[in-house]
Protein backbone atom coordinates (compact mmCIF):
# COMPACT_ATOMS: atom_id res chain seq x y z
CA UNK A 1 0.00 0.00 0.00
CA UNK A 2 1.65 3.25 -0.84
CA UNK A 3 0.95 6.62 1.07
CA UNK A 4 1.21 10.19 0.40
CA UNK A 5 4.51 10.35 1.43
CA UNK A 6 6.55 12.25 -0.80
CA UNK A 7 7.91 10.25 -3.50
CA UNK A 8 11.45 8.50 -3.05
CA UNK A 9 13.67 9.10 -6.40
CA UNK A 10 16.57 7.96 -7.93
CA UNK A 11 17.51 10.41 -10.66
CA UNK A 12 19.49 9.18 -13.24
CA UNK A 13 20.94 11.87 -14.99
CA UNK A 14 24.23 13.71 -17.69
CA UNK A 15 23.10 17.39 -16.63
CA UNK A 16 22.99 19.09 -19.06
CA UNK A 17 20.60 21.98 -18.33
CA UNK A 18 17.28 20.41 -18.55
CA UNK A 19 18.65 17.58 -16.81
CA UNK A 20 19.37 20.64 -14.31
CA UNK A 21 16.32 22.16 -14.56
CA UNK A 22 14.66 18.64 -13.59
CA UNK A 23 16.86 18.52 -10.56
CA UNK A 24 15.71 21.82 -9.26
CA UNK A 25 11.76 21.05 -10.11
CA UNK A 26 12.41 17.43 -7.76
CA UNK A 27 13.89 19.30 -5.18
CA UNK A 28 11.33 22.13 -4.78
CA UNK A 29 8.51 19.78 -5.30
CA UNK A 30 6.86 18.74 -1.78
CA UNK A 31 6.10 15.42 -3.26
CA UNK A 32 9.75 14.43 -4.11
CA UNK A 33 12.49 12.75 -2.43
CA UNK A 34 14.99 12.95 -4.42
CA UNK A 35 17.43 9.90 -2.40
CA UNK A 36 20.16 9.74 -5.05
CA UNK A 37 21.68 10.81 -7.92
CA UNK A 38 23.18 8.42 -10.64
CA UNK A 39 25.24 9.81 -13.41
CA UNK A 40 26.26 8.66 -16.75
CA UNK A 41 27.88 10.30 -20.09
CA UNK A 42 25.85 11.88 -22.62
CA UNK A 43 25.21 15.65 -22.71
CA UNK A 44 29.08 15.73 -21.18
CA UNK A 45 31.21 12.96 -19.75
CA UNK A 46 30.47 11.04 -16.93
CA UNK A 47 32.74 12.45 -14.85
CA UNK A 48 31.43 16.07 -15.62
CA UNK A 49 28.01 15.08 -15.27
CA UNK A 50 28.85 13.71 -11.71
CA UNK A 51 30.75 16.67 -10.84
CA UNK A 52 27.87 18.89 -12.14
CA UNK A 53 25.17 17.04 -9.60
CA UNK A 54 27.48 17.87 -7.17
CA UNK A 55 28.20 21.53 -7.61
CA UNK A 56 24.29 21.78 -8.57
CA UNK A 57 22.71 20.05 -5.28
CA UNK A 58 25.52 22.05 -3.07
CA UNK A 59 24.98 25.60 -4.37
CA UNK A 60 21.42 25.03 -3.70
CA UNK A 61 21.99 23.27 -0.21
CA UNK A 62 21.62 20.32 -0.36
CA UNK A 63 23.11 17.10 0.17
CA UNK A 64 22.18 14.02 -1.85
CA UNK A 65 24.23 10.85 -2.46
CA UNK A 66 25.58 11.28 -6.30
CA UNK A 67 27.47 8.52 -7.58
CA UNK A 68 29.10 8.24 -10.90
CA UNK A 69 28.16 5.50 -13.53
CA UNK A 70 28.49 4.37 -17.22
CA UNK A 71 31.46 6.37 -19.16
CA UNK A 72 30.57 5.04 -23.02
CA UNK A 73 27.50 3.36 -24.37
CA UNK A 74 27.22 -0.59 -23.92
CA UNK A 75 27.98 -1.63 -27.71
CA UNK A 76 28.63 1.29 -30.02
CA UNK A 77 31.63 3.50 -29.94
CA UNK A 78 31.33 6.63 -27.69
CA UNK A 79 30.90 10.26 -29.51
CA UNK A 80 32.14 13.71 -28.78
CA UNK A 81 29.54 15.27 -26.34
CA UNK A 82 27.14 17.90 -27.91
CA UNK A 83 29.05 21.30 -26.47
CA UNK A 84 26.61 23.11 -28.75
CA UNK A 85 23.76 22.62 -26.89
CA UNK A 86 24.81 22.58 -23.40
CA UNK A 87 27.79 23.98 -23.35
CA UNK A 88 31.53 22.40 -22.92
CA UNK A 89 30.48 22.30 -19.11
CA UNK A 90 27.18 20.56 -19.33
CA UNK A 91 25.87 24.33 -17.71
CA UNK A 92 26.41 26.95 -20.58
CA UNK A 93 30.03 27.22 -20.01
CA UNK A 94 29.71 29.38 -16.24
CA UNK A 95 31.96 31.86 -16.37
CA UNK A 96 32.95 30.33 -12.66
CA UNK A 97 31.69 28.19 -10.20
CA UNK A 98 31.53 28.39 -6.12
CA UNK A 99 33.70 26.65 -3.86
CA UNK A 100 31.90 23.16 -2.54
CA UNK A 101 32.48 20.50 -0.59
CA UNK A 102 30.39 17.02 -1.28
CA UNK A 103 32.10 14.24 -2.64
CA UNK A 104 31.19 11.69 -4.66
CA UNK A 105 29.90 8.08 -2.87
CA UNK A 106 32.23 5.76 -4.17
CA UNK A 107 29.84 3.01 -5.56
CA UNK A 108 28.94 2.81 -9.41
CA UNK A 109 25.69 3.99 -10.05
CA UNK A 110 24.47 0.88 -11.48
CA UNK A 111 25.29 -0.90 -7.92
CA UNK A 112 23.79 2.40 -5.93
CA UNK A 113 20.39 1.77 -7.60
CA UNK A 114 20.57 -1.87 -6.77
CA UNK A 115 21.62 -1.30 -3.25
CA UNK A 116 18.95 0.92 -2.19
CA UNK A 117 16.23 -0.79 -4.44
CA UNK A 118 16.88 -3.79 -2.15
CA UNK A 119 17.00 -1.16 1.17
CA UNK A 120 13.76 -0.17 0.01
CA UNK A 121 11.89 -2.86 -2.09
CA UNK A 122 8.50 -1.47 -3.83
CA UNK A 123 9.28 1.75 -2.72
CA UNK A 124 11.71 3.96 -5.06
CA UNK A 125 10.82 5.47 -8.62
CA UNK A 126 13.82 5.14 -11.15
CA UNK A 127 13.18 8.77 -13.05
CA UNK A 128 15.98 8.21 -16.26
CA UNK A 129 16.83 11.01 -18.42
CA UNK A 130 20.15 10.24 -20.11
CA UNK A 131 21.46 7.64 -22.12
CA UNK A 132 20.35 4.50 -20.13
CA UNK A 133 23.35 2.30 -19.24
CA UNK A 134 22.97 2.82 -15.67
CA UNK A 135 19.68 0.81 -15.48
CA UNK A 136 20.77 -1.91 -17.90
CA UNK A 137 23.85 -2.35 -16.15
CA UNK A 138 21.70 -2.55 -12.60
CA UNK A 139 19.43 -5.39 -14.53
CA UNK A 140 22.80 -7.44 -15.58
CA UNK A 141 23.60 -7.36 -11.95
CA UNK A 142 19.71 -8.30 -10.19
CA UNK A 143 17.73 -9.15 -12.87
CA UNK A 144 15.39 -9.38 -9.86
CA UNK A 145 15.31 -5.43 -10.21
CA UNK A 146 11.92 -4.74 -11.84
CA UNK A 147 10.00 -6.46 -8.37
CA UNK A 148 12.28 -4.14 -6.39
CA UNK A 149 11.83 -0.71 -8.20
CA UNK A 150 7.88 1.06 -7.78
CA UNK A 151 8.19 2.18 -11.26
CA UNK A 152 10.72 3.54 -14.19
CA UNK A 153 10.36 7.02 -15.68
CA UNK A 154 12.07 7.63 -18.38
CA UNK A 155 12.54 11.17 -20.74
CA UNK A 156 13.62 9.72 -24.11
CA UNK A 157 12.61 8.23 -27.29
CA UNK A 158 9.30 9.14 -29.46
CA UNK A 159 6.51 7.46 -31.01
CA UNK A 160 5.53 9.93 -33.82
CA UNK A 161 6.94 13.29 -33.36
CA UNK A 162 10.62 13.47 -35.45
CA UNK A 163 13.43 12.72 -33.87
CA UNK A 164 16.34 15.02 -32.77
CA UNK A 165 19.31 13.31 -34.05
CA UNK A 166 17.75 11.65 -36.98
CA UNK A 167 14.42 11.63 -38.29
CA UNK A 168 13.66 8.70 -36.24
CA UNK A 169 15.34 9.22 -33.24
CA UNK A 170 15.89 10.45 -29.87
CA UNK A 171 19.04 11.67 -28.29
CA UNK A 172 19.05 9.23 -25.18
CA UNK A 173 18.37 6.21 -26.55
CA UNK A 174 20.59 7.34 -29.61
CA UNK A 175 23.24 7.23 -27.51
CA UNK A 176 22.90 3.87 -26.26
CA UNK A 177 20.31 1.85 -27.93
CA UNK A 178 21.40 -1.60 -26.89
CA UNK A 179 20.97 -0.24 -23.25
CA UNK A 180 17.57 1.53 -24.24
CA UNK A 181 16.37 -1.99 -25.60
CA UNK A 182 17.30 -3.91 -22.34
CA UNK A 183 15.43 -1.27 -20.59
CA UNK A 184 12.16 -1.64 -22.43
CA UNK A 185 11.88 -5.38 -22.89
CA UNK A 186 12.21 -5.70 -18.69
CA UNK A 187 9.37 -6.24 -16.80
CA UNK A 188 8.51 -3.00 -14.70
CA UNK A 189 6.39 -0.58 -14.84
CA UNK A 190 7.81 1.87 -17.23
CA UNK A 191 6.87 5.08 -18.81
CA UNK A 192 8.33 7.36 -21.25
CA UNK A 193 7.89 10.62 -22.00
CA UNK A 194 9.39 11.75 -24.83
CA UNK A 195 9.74 14.40 -27.53
CA UNK A 196 5.74 13.46 -28.63
CA UNK A 197 4.94 15.38 -25.51
CA UNK A 198 8.61 17.26 -24.45
CA UNK A 199 7.99 18.96 -27.99
CA UNK A 200 4.77 20.37 -26.87
CA UNK A 201 5.92 22.85 -24.32
CA UNK A 202 8.22 25.75 -24.62
CA UNK A 203 9.97 27.59 -21.81
CA UNK A 204 10.50 30.86 -21.96
CA UNK A 205 13.92 32.86 -21.15
CA UNK A 206 11.48 34.93 -19.28
CA UNK A 207 10.29 32.45 -17.26
CA UNK A 208 13.88 31.59 -15.49
CA UNK A 209 14.56 35.32 -15.45
CA UNK A 210 11.39 35.65 -13.13
CA UNK A 211 12.22 32.79 -11.33
CA UNK A 212 16.53 33.91 -10.69
CA UNK A 213 14.77 37.46 -9.79
CA UNK A 214 12.52 36.38 -7.45
CA UNK A 215 14.65 33.69 -5.39
CA UNK A 216 17.92 35.93 -5.66
CA UNK A 217 20.07 32.50 -4.52
CA UNK A 218 22.96 31.63 -6.96
CA UNK A 219 21.47 28.63 -7.90
CA UNK A 220 18.25 29.88 -9.78
CA UNK A 221 20.78 32.33 -11.78
CA UNK A 222 23.20 29.41 -12.23
CA UNK A 223 20.34 27.56 -13.84
CA UNK A 224 19.03 31.26 -15.83
CA UNK A 225 22.79 31.52 -17.20
CA UNK A 226 22.48 27.71 -18.76
CA UNK A 227 19.04 27.90 -19.89
CA UNK A 228 19.76 31.71 -21.90
CA UNK A 229 22.94 29.29 -23.71
CA UNK A 230 20.23 26.20 -24.27
CA UNK A 231 17.64 28.61 -25.92
CA UNK A 232 19.98 30.23 -28.01
CA UNK A 233 20.63 26.94 -29.51
CA UNK A 234 16.90 25.71 -29.82
CA UNK A 235 15.75 29.20 -31.15
CA UNK A 236 18.64 28.87 -33.76
CA UNK A 237 16.85 25.61 -34.76
CA UNK A 238 12.98 26.13 -34.61
CA UNK A 239 11.51 29.52 -35.79
CA UNK A 240 8.35 28.52 -33.26
CA UNK A 241 10.68 28.26 -30.23
CA UNK A 242 12.71 31.64 -31.69
CA UNK A 243 9.29 33.29 -31.36
CA UNK A 244 9.60 33.28 -27.79
CA UNK A 245 13.04 33.05 -26.98
CA UNK A 246 12.54 29.40 -25.54
CA UNK A 247 13.73 25.91 -25.06
CA UNK A 248 12.43 22.54 -24.52
CA UNK A 249 12.35 21.32 -20.96
CA UNK A 250 12.92 17.57 -21.62
CA UNK A 251 14.15 16.12 -18.37
CA UNK A 252 11.69 18.09 -16.69
CA UNK A 253 8.99 16.94 -18.35
CA UNK A 254 9.77 13.30 -16.61
CA UNK A 255 9.04 14.58 -13.40
CA UNK A 256 6.21 16.98 -14.07
CA UNK A 257 4.46 13.03 -15.04
CA UNK A 258 5.47 11.81 -11.93
CA UNK A 259 4.12 15.02 -9.95
CA UNK A 260 1.20 15.70 -12.29
CA UNK A 261 -0.04 12.83 -14.09
CA UNK A 262 -3.33 13.82 -14.57
CA UNK A 263 -1.66 16.30 -17.10
CA UNK A 264 -0.78 13.47 -19.60
CA UNK A 265 -2.75 11.06 -22.56
CA UNK A 266 -0.88 7.69 -22.76
CA UNK A 267 -0.59 5.16 -25.31
CA UNK A 268 0.66 1.24 -23.98
CA UNK A 269 1.90 -1.02 -26.03
CA UNK A 270 5.40 -3.23 -26.18
CA UNK A 271 8.63 -1.08 -27.13
CA UNK A 272 11.39 -2.10 -28.83
CA UNK A 273 14.48 -0.24 -29.88
CA UNK A 274 16.30 -0.44 -33.31
CA UNK A 275 20.16 -1.05 -32.18
CA UNK A 276 21.91 -0.12 -35.44
CA UNK A 277 21.60 0.48 -39.16
CA UNK A 278 20.14 4.21 -40.48
CA UNK A 279 16.99 3.66 -37.47
CA UNK A 280 19.60 3.12 -35.06
CA UNK A 281 17.87 4.79 -31.91
CA UNK A 282 14.31 4.55 -33.35
CA UNK A 283 11.56 3.80 -30.34
CA UNK A 284 9.26 1.04 -32.04
CA UNK A 285 5.43 1.10 -30.21
CA UNK A 286 3.81 -1.46 -31.31
CA UNK A 287 0.36 0.24 -31.73
CA UNK A 288 -2.10 -2.53 -33.09
CA UNK A 289 -2.89 -5.80 -31.24
CA UNK A 290 -2.05 -7.83 -34.32
CA UNK A 291 -0.15 -10.63 -34.04
CA UNK A 292 2.89 -9.55 -35.67
CA UNK A 293 4.89 -12.67 -37.79
CA UNK A 294 8.23 -10.93 -37.28
CA UNK A 295 10.57 -11.91 -34.69
CA UNK A 296 10.92 -9.16 -31.80
CA UNK A 297 6.64 -8.58 -31.50
CA UNK A 298 5.88 -12.11 -30.59
CA UNK A 299 4.65 -10.85 -26.86
CA UNK A 300 2.75 -7.77 -25.29
CA UNK A 301 4.16 -8.93 -21.97
CA UNK A 302 6.70 -5.69 -21.06
CA UNK A 303 4.68 -2.97 -21.88
CA UNK A 304 5.82 0.60 -21.98
CA UNK A 305 2.94 3.52 -21.25
CA UNK A 306 4.30 6.47 -23.89
CA UNK A 307 3.05 9.49 -23.16
CA UNK A 308 1.86 10.89 -26.29
CA UNK A 309 -0.09 15.01 -25.21
CA UNK A 310 0.46 17.02 -22.58
CA UNK A 311 -1.58 20.22 -21.48
CA UNK A 312 1.68 22.67 -22.46
CA UNK A 313 -0.07 25.35 -20.19
CA UNK A 314 -0.64 22.87 -17.38
CA UNK A 315 2.47 21.92 -17.04
CA UNK A 316 4.43 25.26 -17.46
CA UNK A 317 2.34 26.52 -14.96
CA UNK A 318 3.53 23.74 -12.16
CA UNK A 319 7.31 24.59 -13.05
CA UNK A 320 6.40 28.00 -12.14
CA UNK A 321 4.44 27.51 -9.28
CA UNK A 322 7.42 24.62 -8.03
CA UNK A 323 10.42 26.87 -8.83
CA UNK A 324 8.96 30.09 -7.21
CA UNK A 325 7.86 28.46 -4.18
CA UNK A 326 10.34 28.58 -1.35
CA UNK A 327 12.73 25.70 -1.26
CA UNK A 328 16.18 27.44 -0.79
CA UNK A 329 17.44 27.11 2.59
CA UNK A 330 18.40 30.82 3.57
C1 LIG B 1 17.45 14.62 -24.17
O1 LIG B 1 18.80 14.70 -24.65
C2 LIG B 1 19.57 15.56 -23.83
O2 LIG B 1 20.20 16.53 -24.62
C3 LIG B 1 18.63 16.22 -22.88
O3 LIG B 1 19.22 16.41 -21.61
C4 LIG B 1 17.45 15.28 -22.80
O4 LIG B 1 17.64 14.31 -21.80
C5 LIG B 1 16.53 15.26 -25.17
O5 LIG B 1 16.57 14.57 -26.39
CA1 LIG C 1 19.34 14.55 -20.05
Amino acid sequence: MHTNAPRKVIYDTDPGVDDAMALYYALAHAGVDVVGITTTFGNVTVEQAATNALYLTAIAGFEVPVTQGVAKPWVKPGEAPPDFIHGADGLGNLPSRLATHNVLDPRSSAQYIVDMARAHPGEITLVAVGPLGNLATALKLAPELPTLLREVILMGGTVVEPGNVSPVAEANIWNDPHAADLVFCADWKLTMVGLDVTHQVILPVTLFEKIARHQQHVATDTLLHAVKFYANFYSDLYPHVAKIHGCFGHDVLAFIYLTNPELFELESGRMRVAVDGLAQGQTMLRRKRIDYPQAGWESDDALTHACMQVDAHGASRVLEETLMSDWLPR
